[in-house]
């Protein structure tokens, strides 16, 4: 895509904001049909991990007006572009966007009822430890909500490779994804997938 594969990992400079405002607007739909899959209260406190450029952020605190939805990023320029998109809900106090990373996030334990990640779990060094960090912030009884356009099931990412390639991404298959996410204590593991379509959206609980 124009010479700008090698960004949607870590979104940097002005090309950086380019591809922050192409997913705000490229990821509405899978976004939107992967909320569908998770009960939003009003009340919830929300973290989205690995947010770029923020767009999921402000629909999250429009689901949850009642509290504050966090958003972070290992990118201080997706932190800057999030913020300035947010700027309304960060000065109402219902939003805060962080520089942080997946692995590290620096929040309390049982913080959070829920916790996206949209696109991005294939770009963390260890699924594992995140999904490890995951479960510790949020409360027991939370929910943990993955959405990806990508799916490594031998057919699309055979099809993909060369963009797989090109964007750096480290696909694993739903299988391994479920398999980590019980093997570090989440329960109730759900798949859903779109026919004729590599979306997935995959939700696991905290008991
Ligand atoms: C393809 S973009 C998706 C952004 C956004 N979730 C969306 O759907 O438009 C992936 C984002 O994840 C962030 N990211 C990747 N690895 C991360 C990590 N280990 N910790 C925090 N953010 C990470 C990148 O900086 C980038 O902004």
């Amino acid at each position: 895509m124009f010479g700008l594969m090698d960004q949607f990992r870590r979104p940097t400079g002005r090309r950086g904001r380019f591809v922050a405002a192409l997913m705000n607007r490229g990821h509405k739909p899978l976004t939107l049909w992967g909320l569908t899959h998770v009960k939003i209260e009003p009340d919830y406190v929300i973290l989205d991990v690995g947010c770029g450029g923020g767009k999921t952020v402000s629909r999250l605190a429009d689901k949850a007006p009642l509290r504050k939805v966090f958003g972070i990023d290992y990118s201080a320029d997706m932190v800057e572009y999030s913020k300035k998109l947010n700027k309304k809900l960060i000065a109402e106090d219902r939003v805060e966007i962080i520089e942080s990373s997946v692995e590290k996030t620096g929040f309390s334990d049982d913080f959070f009822d829920l916790v996206t990640a949209i696109e991005t779990y294939y770009f963390w060094p260890s699924f594992s430890d995140a999904v490890q960090e995951i479960r510790r912030v949020l409360k027991p009884g939370g929910h943990f909500l993955m959405v990806n356009e990508m799916v490594k099931d031998g057919v699309y990412d055979v099809r993909a490779a060369k963009t797989i390639e090109q964007a750096h991404v480290d696909l694993i298959s739903l299988d391994e994804i479920r398999n980590t996410l019980e093997a570090v204590g989440f329960e109730d593991v759900q798949i859903f997938t779109k026919s004729e379509s590599p979306w997935n959206a995959v939700l696991s609980k905290k008991h």
